[in-house]
C-alpha cells in the first residue's frame, strides 16, 4: 500500500488552511509565528533533509510513532505537508506505523463551538442538518500535514465523532480498529494500543500542549478532569445526538508543566527538524511518568 501512496505523492499538494474554529484544541501555534517565507532559511526543506533530520532525532525503521505537528514551523518545504508525511513513512518503513490525530471538534453541538460568526438563532438548522462523522470524508483541524495523510493510501481512521486517529503500516487496523465514544482518549481507544504498543510521541514544533497521551495518562488517574460533549451519531439508521463524557480540556495548564518535568528525567530526544524544534519520545515512558504527575497534581 506504501509505495503507491509513495507513487501518488509526488506532486506538491495545496492543503487548505485546517477549520478555523475556536476550540482550545486548535488554538494556532503558541511558541512564536510561523516562518513560511523561509526569511531565516538558507535552503528549503526537502525529502532528503527531512529524512536526514527525522533519522538524527532518533526515528528508526519499524517505528510505530504518534506525530503531532506544525507545517509553518517546520519552514518551507519543497512538496509542502505530502514531504513531511513522505519522510515519516520512508524512516518508518513497512515495519512501522505512522499515527497522526484526526480531531473534528466541528462535528458537536454548534452551543459549544464559541464561534462569533454562527449565530445563536441558527443553531437549531445547524442542529438538523449536521453531518454526522464520516471517516472517509470529515476534515480534521489537526494541522495541515494530518489532513493530507487522512487521505493517503492505506490510511484508516478511528471511528469517533469527534477525537478520531489516523494510521497507516503496520498495526493500522489494531489502532484504528476500536474507539470507545466516552473517555474518547482513555481505554478502549487507539491511545491505550499506543501505549501497548510500546510506540514512540513525535513533537513537530508543537510543544507538550498538543500531546494527546497525556489525556491518556490523566484519563487514567480518578480525579481526572471531565467534560460533557454533545454529538451527532447513526443509530438504526437515524441521526441522534448522544451526550458523552469525556476528559476536559487542559488549555496549557498542567499539560506544559507535566513535559517540562519529563523533559528532565533525559528521556526525550530534541533537535530541529526543518526550523521547527522537535521532540522524540518512548509514549509508555511519558505515561508512566505523568500518571504520578496527574495523581499529585489533581488530587
Ligand atoms: C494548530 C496548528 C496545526 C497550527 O500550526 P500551523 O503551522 O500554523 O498550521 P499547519 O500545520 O496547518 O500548516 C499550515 C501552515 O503551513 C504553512 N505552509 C504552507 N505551505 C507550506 C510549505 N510548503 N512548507 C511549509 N509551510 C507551509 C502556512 O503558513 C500555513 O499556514 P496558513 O494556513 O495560515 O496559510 C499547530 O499549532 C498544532 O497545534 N498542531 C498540533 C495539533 C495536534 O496534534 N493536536 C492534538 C490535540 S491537542
Amino acid at each position: 500500500m506504501r509505495d503507491k501512496a509513495f507513487a501518488s505523492a509526488l506532486e506538491f499538494v495545496l492543503v487548505p488552511s485546517p477549520w478555523t474554529g475556536r476550540s482550545p484544541n486548535i488554538a494556532r501555534n503558541d511558541y512564536g509565528d510561523v516562518d513560511v517565507k523561509g526569511e531565516k532559511m538558507s535552503q528549503p526543506n526537502t525529502l532528503d533533509s527531512m529524512r536526514a533530520e527525522l533519522s538524527a532525532l532518533g526515528l528508526e525503521a519499524g517505528d510505530t510513532v504518534m506525530v503531532h505537528s506544525s507545517l509553518g514551523k517546520i519552514g518551507w518545504t519543497v512538496g509542502g505537508p505530502v514531504t513531511v508525511i513522505r519522510a515519516l513513512l520512508e524512516i518508518t518503513g513497512p515495519d512501522g506505523t505512522l499515527v497522526m490525530p484526526a480531531e473534528s471538534p466541528q462535528v458537536s453541538d454548534p452551543s459549544a463551538w464559541n464561534d462569533d460568526r454562527v449565530k445563536p438563532e441558527w443553531h437549531a438548522t445547524i442542529r438538523k442538518h449536521l453531518p454526522v462523522f464520516d471517516p472517509l470524508t470529515t476534515p480534521t483541524s489537526m494541522g495541515a500535514i494530518p489532513e493530507a495523510f487522512r487521505t493517503f493510501p492505506g490510511t484508516l481512521r478511528s471511528d469517533h465523532p469527534l477525537v478520531s486517529v489516523c494510521a497507516n503500516g503496520r498495526y493500522a487496523v489494531d489502532i484504528t480498529r476500536e474507539h470507545a465514544l466516552e473517555f474518547s482518549e482513555g481505554r478502549g481507544t487507539p491511545f491505550e494500543k499506543l501505549y501497548v504498543l510500546n510506540s514512540k510521541t513525535l513533537l513537530l514544533g508543537v510543544g507538550f500542549n498538543r500531546c494527546t497521551q497525556l489525556h491518556y495518562a490523566e484519563s487514567l488517574v480518578e480525579a481526572r478532569r471531565t467534560t460533557r460533549d454533545r454529538v451527532p451519531i447513526m443509530e438504526n439508521g437515524k441521526k441522534v445526538w448522544k451526550d458523552t463524557l469525556n476528559m476536559g480540556a487542559d488549555n496549557g495548564f498542567h499539560f506544559p508543566n507535566v513535559g517540562a518535568e519529563f523533559l528532565t528525567t533525559g528521556q526525550v530526544r530534541s533537535g530541529l527538524v526543518g526550523q521547527a524544534e522537535s521532540k522524540l519520545l518512548n509514549t509508555r515512558q511519558l505515561v508512566d511518568f505523568a500518571v504520578p504527575c496527574f495523581t499529585k497534581i489533581l488530587k
